[in-house]
């Protein structure tokens, strides 16, 4: 892909060659990689599985979660094969005049330890496996074929969390004229905003290494792509240089969530009149403030942060990133309400970003998980003196221009922040310095579950707006001793479900362990320093000056399959408001109900218990209204109100004494008026008879990325979903698409995610349609047929060509 004159981006997808292990020479172009495996970047080596309780298992004592004994931790990083070496190889040809050229190689995270060469010529290593970072090629490559290659080590015990392996990110091969704009090298800011015009400052850092005359001219476009500006400065360069421009806009169109407008700074560099390069900078143009006392402003208008958690990886996919499947994940999150996301506890993909700008989401973008002082035996630590600055730097530098971005997190519950030892006041001012450095528009800020620890010792005070983990109730205390700073959850209610599971009684469940190693979605479970939702909307409801909350998680991820870290097969967490394929809990819509603007009325749980005729089964309704009726068989149970003044029934309406009938469960919403506003209905299903599937879109684009995401729900003979159906499903595709993953949610499940059969879990399963790389267009069709009886559906939907260039 051509990027303006003089810069030719190739994105490296096809073509690897990958191996297992640590073969001597596998960097020399003369190696014999023939028998190697043939895979497409972005690649993780570990989501093929098998499964094992022995992967990565960790015999240690999780002193966060309140372990006072080593125990074997066997699902903590997934139970999937990611330790240990492995190799990349790719042959790429460069043309006759690349000795007249820049030549960079730009990796957006490999994990980890990698070690980079070119012709058999070391050239760079870096350790930390989610920076994204760029080497230059220049000395060592040649016209005709070149040989790259890349070593990969994963050490065990180096996670809390799955964390992929191998180059799991993009991959780019970058040609340059000598005259450039440096990687990175543009920043954008926007220090005046009013409604009639807006300041922007534009800095572009130039590479250059003989005596030119260089001109840079950078056009400013609207969102409509409307050129609104342009300015044009020349400088004699004999070294790397700096430009800084800046223009007025009139009448800024702003970003903001419901309007995530974004402008371009188009740069142009010329030597002699003539262009050598050009160089796009998307920016956005919004003003941030922090307000101890009214919240957080975007634009001068209070938003509340309705924000989760989000580790990286994508759930059967595995860390390799794939931006429709981020898409997708965004989709759900703004569906439920969601406008901001905490990427914990590293800095995410860049296409995160990009697609946040797109969508409208706030991003509060993390750096580390581990300083000085140690979580895992091979985390952080062991790089944090050597490579805590690059990395940092490299993160800001790398996003500073996203206006989604608006805090910089220096770390995720660091030890330091609870000791003395290990200097963690001088560590967060030394982080907190660097931040500032590379970007001084936006606040740093650091989450903290020892926020006493955190304010004696000085870590919270050196950080511009500290966040707290896991303190609903006590934000007003923390508030006594710092009434100067903002408050915020950066971390909350770690709430833990089982899509679909029910059990009874119902009541408040803390730390509780079932032989099904599952979690009742009454959603009142969570470990013992969390809460459910509830708690922490009342944290948030009670404090107005709160910024908001970030809910640990928005999606299950794998690894960390918190209560049952010790139970195998429990492989993948339960804090997700929405499963591990992309399936909301019942969570989710009482997040909707809440943070939506949209009419949410939803029953929990489903009526299908041949088991509990007469049994009391507590109904909850997660409801944007205040009151709702129910109705069992057509028998009203009762008006209920959300309470104010009531915990219990403040942001639930519940029925604690239902019988079960097997039949019709209604639920009626009424307005303020008493009129009838919505109701809604489940019917207790009957045997499993079908299948119906769901696509997510009608089309995908055949570029061998894009994915539709097809929904398959066991049904039964009348199209009532059947809630406990755990029948095997076969898919079978035809046409220009194939079977990247399976999933259903289910954290207990060792079955493969790259096959094309899955079980069922509580009645529903997803497949991951990938279009197939090198394909033309066409119909595609993906058959379902359900064990044991055969029957079977399909859907159909269309690759479309859109010319040839990678995504
Ligand atoms: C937090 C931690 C997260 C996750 C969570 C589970 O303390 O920051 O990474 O472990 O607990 O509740």
């Amino acid at each position: 892909m051509t990027n303006g004159l003089g810069r030719v981006i190739t994105t490296l997808k096809d073509g690897w060659k990958f191996e297992r292990g640590d073969m001597p020479d596998a960097a020399s172009p003369d190696f014999d990689d023939s028998q190697w495996e043939c895979v497409r970047v972005p690649h993780d080596w570990a989501i093929t599985g098998p499964f094992d309780r022995e992967n990565d298992i960790d015999v240690v004592a999780i002193t966060e979660d309140g372990d006072t004994a080593a125990r074997p931790q066997t699902g903590r990083t997934g139970g999937l094969p990611h330790v240990g070496k492995a190799w990349y190889r790719l042959k790429c040809d460069l043309p006759e005049d690349i000795s007249t050229r820049r030549v960079r190689i730009e990796f957006d995270g490999v994990m980890s330890h990698s070690k980079v060469y070119c012709n058999g010529h070391y050239v760079d290593s870096w350790p930390f496996g989610y920076a994204s970072f760029a080497f230059d090629l220049t000395p060592h490559v040649k016209p005709g074929e070149n040989t790259l290659a890349v070593f990969v080590d994963n050490k065990p015990h180096a996670s809390r969390w799955y964390p992929g392996a191998g180059i799991y990110r993009h991959v780019r091969l970058v040609t340059l004229a000598p005259v450039h704009v440096a990687h990175w090298g543009t920043c954008v800011t926007t220090p005046d905003i009013d409604e009639t015009s807006a300041t922007v400052k534009f800095r572009a850092e130039i590479a250059c290494d003989s005596t030119t005359k260089v001109e840079l001219e950078t056009t400013f476009m609207d969102p409509d792509g409307n050129a609104v500006a342009s300015i044009t400065d020349s400088q004699d360069l004999s070294a790397d240089g700096v430009f800084e421009q800046q223009v007025t806009l009139a009448n800024p169109m702003l970003w903001s969530i419901d309007e995530p407008q974004r402008y371009c700074a188009r740069s142009l560099v010329k030597v002699d009149g003539e262009v050598v390069d050009r160089y796009d900078t998307p920016f956005g143009i919004r003003s941030l403030l922090f307000s101890p006392d009214d919240g957080f402003q975007l634009n001068g208008e209070r938003v509340p942060l309705n924000g989760v958690c989000m580790h990286h990886d994508l759930g059967p996919l595995g860390a390799a990133v794939n931006r429709a499947a981020i898409a997708r994940q965004l989709t759900l999150l703004k569906e439920m309400g969601c406008n901001a996301i905490r990427t914990s506890h590293n800095p995410p993909a860049p296409e995160l970003l990009e697609l946040a700008d797109e969508f409208g989401i706030l991003i509060i973008e993390e750096a580390f998980d581990e300083w000085r002082e140690k979580k895992c035996d091979n985390g952080y630590h062991t790089l944090f003196d050597e490579w805590a600055e690059k990395d940092l730097r490299a993160m800001i530098r790398r996003d500073r221009n996203h206006p989604c971005v608006i805090m910089w997190s220096l770390g995720n519950e660091v030890r330091e922040q609870h000791k003395e030892e290990y200097d963690g006041r001088g560590v967060t001012k030394f982080l907190h310095d660097i931040a500032h450095d590379e970007d001084p528009t936006r606040p740093t800020t650091g989450g903290f579950n020892n926020p006493w620890g955190a304010i004696d010792n000085g870590v919270a005070g050196n950080v511009d707006v500290p966040g707290w983990n896991y303190q609903p109730r006590y934000y007003n205390r923390h508030r006594l001793r710092h009434p100067e700073w903002p408050v915020y959850g950066s971390e909350t209610s770690s709430c833990t479900s089982s899509r679909g599971e029910y059990y009874f009684p119902v009541e408040d469940e803390k730390d509780v362990k079932r032989d099904s190693l599952h979690i009742s979605s009454y959603d009142l479970s969570s470990p013992g320093w969390a809460c459910c939702p509830d708690v922490s909307f009342a944290g948030v409801d009670d404090n107005p000056y709160v910024l908001g909350e970030f809910v640990w998680t928005g999606f299950d991820y794998l690894g960390e399959p918190t209560p049952y870290n010790t139970e195998w097969p429990s492989r993948s967490s339960y804090f997700g408001i929405i499963d591990l394929c992309g399936i909301p809990k019942s969570r989710f819509y009482l997040y909707q109900s809440r943070w939506a603007d949209k009419e949410t009325l939803h029953l929990v749980p489903h009526w299908t218990w041949p088991e509990r005729e007469g049994e009391t089964t507590p109904v909850h309704c997660y409801t944007s209204w205040k009151t709702v009726e129910l109705f069992v068989n057509g028998v009203s149970q009762g008006k209920r109100s959300k309470h104010f003044k009531s915990m219990t029934n403040r942001y639930r309406v519940m029925w604690s004494g239902v019988k079960y009938a097997p039949g019709e469960l209604k639920a009626v919403a009424y307005d303020d008026e008493g009129n009838v506003a919505k109701e809604t209905l489940i019917c207790t299903a009957g045997a499993p008879a079908g299948l119906h599937l769901e696509a997510d879109r009608e089309s995908i684009v055949a570029d061998g990325d894009d994915m539709a995401f097809v929904t398959i729900t066991v049904v039964d003979d009348k199209g009532n979903m059947c809630p406990r159906a755990d029948n095997l499903v076969r898919f079978t595709v035809e046409g220009p698409a194939y079977i990247a993953a399976v999933g259903n949610g289910d954290q207990t499940s060792v079955d493969p995610f790259t096959v094309d059969w899955r079980k069922a879990f509580n009645g529903k399963c997803v497949v991951y349609l990938r279009s197939t790389p090198g394909a033309s267009g066409g119909h595609i069709t993906l058959k379902a047929e359900m064990a044991p009886q055969g029957q079977t559906s399909t859907i159909d939907l269309m690759a479309m060509c859109r010319g040839k260039e990678a995504r």
